[in-house]
């Protein structure tokens, strides 16, 4: 008999529902949430209630494109944490209510688990042991991947996140959020012709707030002298601040395969996305001798495909969940 997973995601501002058939992805249905634009940020409260409309719509959607009914599917996978508590209390709640009424066992998920483990949703898939560079706009994670649940982090930042650093200096030259992909369009336009120094972080850890504070600095200074000066340099701004973000990216990651013999190397999260860090990783491959591994763009950003795709391992061990499961916005790795 096939393993048919009904798959929910809901940790920040993405609603999506996907169904798995023995680890293959049918469906991966995702709703953006535009209202949070104007804001300059993600406001929880309103991603809690656009979830709210959007839970129901997204998982029929994503039962229908599968041709399941719920009366086939063998389990119920959603996202515990890490994420915005009010965000993914509906997506638990949902997920209790749904299994409860079926009969259906549950499956827990670390969302940070399924970035990484995006990787097995199509080929080609890494092979262990493997190395993932997780860049999303809550965390940013060198992962030792040794096998599908037996994921350690090696690496963290030790303050903001790398999509953080995108979407925080996006918002200082007045780009709208989420910067990142506005940077990463820009750039490609633009010459990287402002450096701003790395942060000292020992290990694999990384730092993004001291490199927000120089490019926060060295603006206010240019703008004194020309107030037009942002304007005119956009281009030039965003492909700099992009490089230098992706020089910290790299430096690490380069450190950790020497670290750990390592040359089977991932990408995952939201700012696997951007292009400057898949060319500068497909170069750096190239040099080095490194297999690279890059998800297609519906997998980098929040999905409910990756949560399936986790979750399928954990059906085949028979790890599952009772309805006292809780939702939590801290969840360790
Ligand atoms: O993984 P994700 O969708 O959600 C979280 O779990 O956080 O990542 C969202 C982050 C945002 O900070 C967004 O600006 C960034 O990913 N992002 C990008 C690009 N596309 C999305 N950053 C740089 N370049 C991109 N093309
Ligand atoms: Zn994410």
């Amino acid at each position: 008999m096939k393993a048919n997973i009904l798959a929910i995601e809901s940790s920040c501002d993405d609603t999506s529902a996907a169904v798995i058939q023995d680890g293959n992805v049918l469906s991966n249905v995702t709703a953006n949430q535009k209202v949070h634009e104007a804001y300059g940020g993600v406001v929880p409260e309103l991603a809690s209630r656009k979830h709210q409309i959007n839970i129901i719509p997204v998982v029929d959607a994503a039962l229908k494109k599968a041709n399941i009914e719920a009366s086939e599917l063998n389990a119920v996978a959603f996202t515990k944490g890490p994420g915005l508590l009010g965000s993914l209390l509906v997506g638990v709640g949902f997920a209790k209510s749904f299994a409860l009424g079926l009969g259906l066992p549950m499956i827990e998920v670390n969302h940070m688990h399924a970035h990484v483990l995006a990787h097995f949703a199509e080929d080609p898939k890494p092979a262990f042991p493997f190395l993932c560079l997780t860049v999303s706009g809550g965390h940013t994670q060198i992962v030792l991947v040794k096998d599908y649940l037996d994921l350690t982090v090696l690496g963290n930042s030790i303050d903001d996140a790398a999509g953080e650093a995108f979407d925080k200096t996006g918002k200082i030259i007045g780009l709208p959020y989420p910067a990142g992909p506005h940077i990463d369009k820009l750039a490609k336009e633009g010459e990287v012709k402002f450096s701003f120094s790395e942060p000292k972080v020992d290990g694999l850890d990384f730092s993004f707030s001291g490199l927000k504070t120089s490019i926060l600095y060295f603006l206010q200074k240019q703008v004194k002298e020309d107030p037009t000066f942002i304007d005119k340099e956009l281009a030039n701004i965003c492909a700099s601040v992009q490089q230098s973000i992706i020089t910290i990216l790299m430096n690490k990651l380069k450190k950790a395969s020497e670290m750990y013999g390592i040359t089977e190397i991932a990408i995952a999260g939201g700012v696997s996305a951007n292009s400057g860090l898949r060319t500068a990783l497909a170069k750096t491959a190239q040099e080095l001798g490194w297999n690279h591994y890059i998800p297609r763009f519906e997998y980098c950003t929040d999905n409910a495909a990756m949560i399936g795709v986790a979750s399928y391992y954990k059906y085949l061990a028979e790890i599952f969940c009772n309805q006292s499961v809780k939702a939590e916005a801290r969840m360790a790795f």
